[in-house]
């Protein structure tokens, strides 16, 4: 059991900063072991330094380097958190665990499968937590919803639908731009979003047993926000059937250039005993003994009220997710004792895999098992 855990949060991008400020809030906390307060100290890696120094004055940090390696090799240091950008994840969380550091990334814990299987196993060899954040699972209505469909509120599960998706103009003024180059993402939304929802519906619903994706690039060059062009090499909007191993079918619709007008994502889930409609705050149930009630009868000359009116609205509990992770996570570290149930890098190197089923279900236009991916080697190019 230690007193003091320092957390090394690499990169200070949107990413990093939502750790950092998850960090500087449980600095306040504590984390709290067994009633014994355990202190947290986040410490920042960025290239920029005005930038380490913007976040350093926002966040109280006191600990700060504008060199990668520094915090990484630092003998304080007990947990390196990597939030760059997805090429930047292999190299430092490997040297992090040939420190005998903890580990912990952002999703997707690397672009290639083998790379995220060769980190898993230096981390198991080490000895070492691993963890990636599934923000989604800790998600306020994700949670309750697990702990419903744990309950047996949808009984034997028939369906689970995902739709997401915002505008994200030609001149690309709301996301950083490396998104949509392969060198530094690996993939478009289906590396980006995806890597969130196969994790959850694998967590709610069950095993994924294959995957059939189509996609699609709305503009071959988007612009810098400097109007600078580039071309655009990765896929903006994809969808994706998915069949369970216990039967039931999935459908996950995500794209940057959709038009929102409801908050997203939002998920659906339909069983035998009842259904759950949720976005990530909010959460609405229906039993099969409600759905009864008002047997709804479809005629396509009606107009159909738009209305969750017969739907329960769930009470969840709001907290900032990545905190919520951040703080199981640390616990674990604190008492030596891995926190059960928290996402590892065995559930990175599973997403990963049915990602990279995802790219070859495009490439061959058919349903994909993850098992036909090899873990070992290099996966052809998406
Ligand atoms: N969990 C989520 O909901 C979520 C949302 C968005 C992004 N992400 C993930 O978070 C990670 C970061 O994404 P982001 O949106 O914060 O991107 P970002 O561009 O805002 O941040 C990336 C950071 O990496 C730094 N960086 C890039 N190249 C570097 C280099 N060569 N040397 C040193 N630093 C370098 C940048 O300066 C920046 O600070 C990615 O892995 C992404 O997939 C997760």
């Amino acid at each position: 059991m230690v007193d003091r855990v320092v957390v090394a949060v690499l990169g200070p991008g949107r990413l990093g900063e939502t750790h950092v400020a998850a960090l500087a809030r449980l600095r306040e906390t504590g984390v709290l072991v067994d009633g014994r307060k355990v202190d947290v100290e986040p410490a920042l890696f960025g290239r920029n330094a005005e930038r380490v120094a913007e976040l350093a004055q926002r966040y109280g940090l006191h600990r700060t380097s504008t060199r990668l390696d520094e915090l990484i090799d630092a003998p304080d240091v007990s947990v390196v958190d990597n939030c760059l950008s997805n090429n930047l994840h292999f190299e430092p969380l490997m040297r992090a665990i040939g420190n005998h550091k903890h580990v912990f990334a952002e999703k997707p814990l690397t672009i290639e499968l083998h790379e995220a299987v060769q980190l898993l196993d230096a981390a198991k060899a080490a000895g070492v937590q691993h963890g990636v954040i599934q923000n989604m699972r800790f998600g306020a209505a994700p949670r309750k919803a697990r702990e419903l469909l744990e309950g047996g509120l949808a009984g034997r599960i028939f369906s689970a639908n995902v739709l997401f998706g915002y505008m994200v103009p030609q001149t690309v003024l709301n996301r950083p731009t490396w998104f949509y180059k392969k060198d530094e993402a690996g993939g478009g939304i289906v590396e980006d979003m995806m890597a969130h929802f196969f994790d959850l519906l694998r967590t709610l619903v069950g095993p994924i047993e294959s995957v059939h994706a189509v996609q699609g690039i709305a503009w071959s060059q988007r612009r810098e926000p400097d109007g600078t062009p580039f071309g655009v090499e990765v896929e903006d909007l994809a969808s994706v059937g998915i069949r369970f191993a216990n039967g039931a079918v999935g459908n996950c619709f995500a794209s940057w250039v959709r038009r929102k007008h409801e908050e997203v994502p939002t998920f659906q889930i339909d069983g035998e005993d009842g259904s759950l409609y949720f976005s990530l705050q909010r959460l609405w149930r229906q039993t099969q003994a409600e759905t009864a009630k008002a047997l709804f009868r479809y005629d396509a000359r009606a107009l159909q009220p738009e209305t969750l009116d017969d739907w329960q609205s769930v009470e969840v509990e709001r907290r900032d997710p990545f905190e919520v992770q951040l703080e199981l996570f640390l616990q674990g570290v604190a008492t030596g004792r891995p926190t059960p149930g928290l996402p590892t890098w065995e559930d990175a190197v599973v997403n990963q895999r049915l990602i990279q089923a995802a790219y070859r279900s495009v490439a061959e236009r058919r349903d994909v098992r993850p098992d036909e991916i090899p873990l070992g080697a290099p996966v052809p190019a998406r």
